[in-house]
């Protein structure tokens, strides 16, 4: 959500802390602002909006000073507001600090700090940290380290703070827990933000800071310590893209780039993992986990990455005899579900960081379960907390609505289907589905090729707003990835159904012109859900129809065809279809494509 960035080194820091805010911008914010730090004090910059607008207030500033935070605010506690924007300073104006995440405590805290004395200006729960730093600081330790690890551990919730101070102007202090924050360093300067994508143009050696961590940031030097003070180890790893992969690259939007990118990020997802037919995963053999002793599987996530999760449970229960069930992150972690050392969740992420899915991960690991992370973010928490990772190799995915990671997450469930298949139950991999995964990447490049149609297409959309989705077994996930896609970026109401259920309710809805998007690749059932969409065309609908080479089809008007393959795929070359169709719509109405309103990239909130 919120993004943070901060520089202490040897040239002006604002330089850095923008253009680093500016990389962040695709997780969403509603107000920015900057701190600038140096002994003759604390200069605060902030204003409700986008950066371009705290780029204008900054505009006629002299900002010589080497010390400096940045921050993109995505509301939580409090309306979007210049007074409730970041950063935030104590009363005296020494301390300043940025904050993501939730203070949960936050209400107790402040009227005991009320009681003593302090006033607010602000609604949020961060001004409270920074004056529970204060009060530490002037009224008990005199030191600021020392404070500020009293501080934390009053603190109950989730944060990632970015800290500096008038105390040590040549000091950025930075603490987290459960917020990601990244830290970078070169010969003459460090650096900290929330994201990678941030610290890229400087360097691609990254430090992802754990939950527990505090990191003493100088000009010349990192050091990181536990909340307890204690020297704690630094793991530092090498991102393998660079900034200019995660520029636009000739594309209007990033949401097309990152479409068009499907073909290379699913074989680079097979890099590794689909070697001379077998499905290799050694980080899962290293387990060395009685495989045959899962007595349940929970497939687990939130927004794109639970509807591949809704598909991977699908396709794992045709092989595999034990119970399985996909859920949403946020209904998991309330749900009180059965779990033993014998269940195994797998977690489904682009990001790694989003926080219904880590609240998730965390109860399965509490209950002792076993836990598999399906993640494409390198270094992000769920893969520090998580038995083991399997990586989907998308690349950075900027644009908010997820496009290459759904894919790739496709692309590596089946394998891991697979895997799990023999692993639990001795199935041996169907040859033609393994011949059809290596030709997948060729497949969806031909799918591409349809663009120009789905773009003509999309002008069926015009002026509606409202569309229907609906498909049966591996295409009911495609129709709801399809409407979540149109909903989120051109704000057409959209709805996804199974094609069966239509007659119990939905085609109440269906009158002259209402568009329906129907999915009908899956052999046994195809026949079928084209009987449910000629009801709709009865009653006037506009069809397109998705379906393959050889269903009867002929009385639809629009129809697009796919190419033979192992049925378990169609869903991964479906989905570009509708994710253009998504993109064309919104682009047809001017919509922001990258940016949709109220969301954000990643959701690092409850
Ligand atoms: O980073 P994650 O995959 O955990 O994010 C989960 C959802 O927030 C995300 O997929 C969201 O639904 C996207 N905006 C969909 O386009």
């Amino acid at each position: 959500m919120c993004g943070i960035t901060g520089y202490i080194g040897k040239d002006p820091a604002l330089s850095f802390v923008m253009q680093g805010l500016q990389k962040l911008e695709y997780r969403g914010y509603d107000s920015a602002g900057v701190t600038l730090v140096d002994e003759e004090g604390l200069s605060t910059y902030k204003t409700k909006g986008r950066l371009s607008e705290l780029e204008k207030l900054l505009e006629d500033k002299d900002c010589p000073q080497i010390c400096g935070i940045g921050h993109t605010r995505w509301a939580t506690h409090g309306v979007p507001s210049q007074l409730n924007s970041h950063p935030h300073s104590n009363q005296k104006n020494t301390i300043s600090l940025v904050h993501n995440g939730i203070i949960e405590n936050y209400a107790s805290l402040k009227e005991a700090l009320i009681e003593k004395g302090y006033s607010f200006q602000s609604e949020t729960d961060t001004e409270i940290v920074v004056n529970l730093l204060d009060d530490y600081y002037y009224n008990d330790t005199h030191d600021l380290f020392e404070a500020l690890k009293k501080t934390l551990k009053g603190l109950e919730g989730s944060f990632a703070l970015c800290i500096v101070s008038t105390i040590e102007p040549d000091t950025i202090y930075v603490a987290k827990k459960e917020s990601p924050m990244v830290l970078g360093k070169t010969k003459d300067a460090s650096f900290c933000a929330s994201d990678a994508p941030a610290l890229l143009a400087y360097t691609k050696r990254i430090l992802p800071l754990e939950d527990g961590q505090i990191a003493i940031l100088k000009k010349e030097s990192i050091e990181v310590f536990d909340f307890d003070g204690k020297k704690a180890e630094e793991k530092w790893i090498d991102i393998p893209y660079d900034i200019e992969a995660a520029q636009k690259g000739g594309y209007d939007s990033f949401m097309l780039k990152e479409i068009h990118e499907q073909p290379t990020a699913i074989k680079e997802t097979l890099r590794g993992v689909l070697v001379n037919k077998k499905i290799i995963f050694k980080e899962l053999d290293e387990l060395n986990y009685k495989w045959k002793k899962i007595n349940r599987i929970y497939l687990v996530a939130c927004g794109t990455a639970y509807h591949a999760c809704i598909f991977a449970s699908q396709i794992l229960q045709r092989n595999i005899e034990t119970p399985i069930s996909h859920m949403p992150a946020s209904e998991f972690r309330y749900g009180d579900p059965y779990l033993d050392r014998n269940s195994l969740c797998i977690f489904v992420s682009q990001s790694g960081e989003t926080a219904d899915t880590m609240a998730a991960m965390k109860l399965a690991k509490e209950k002792k379960a076993k836990t598999i992370a399906v993640v494409n973010a390198l270094g992000s928490s769920m893969t520090r907390i998580a038995d083991a990772t399997i990586y989907t190799c998308a690349g950075p995915e900027i644009s908010v609505a997820s496009t290459k990671a759904y894919t790739t997450q496709l692309t590596l469930l089946t394998c891991l289907s697979i895997y799990l298949s023999e692993k639990i139950n001795d199935v041996v991999a169907d040859e033609g589905l393994l011949n059809d995964l290596k030709k997948l990447p060729d497949y969806v490049r031909e799918m591409l090729k349809e663009e120009k149609t789905i773009e003509e297409l999309s002008h069926l959309l015009d002026k509606k707003n409202d569309a229907y989705f609906i498909g049966r077994l591996l295409d009911y996930p495609t129709a709801l990835e399809g409407a979540l896609k149109l909903k989120e970026i051109s704000y057409v109401h959209a709805d996804a159904y199974y094609a069966g259920e239509l007659k119990h309710g939905p085609i109440a809805l269906i009158e002259k012109k209402t568009v329906v998007i129907a999915i009908a690749s899956q052999s046994e059932v195809a026949q079928k859900t084209i009987s449910n969409i000629e009801e709709t065309i009865a009653r006037g609908a506009e069809v397109i129809l998705i379906t393959k080479k050889d269903t009867q089809a002929d009385k639809f008007r629009h129809v697009i065809r796919l190419r033979e393959m192992n049925d378990v795929l169609y869903p991964i070359v479906s989905i570009v279809l509708l994710q253009l169709l998504a993109y064309y719509t919104a682009t047809n109405k001017g919509c922001d494509i990258d940016k949709p309103r109220n969301l954000a990239k990643s959701v690092t909130v409850e």
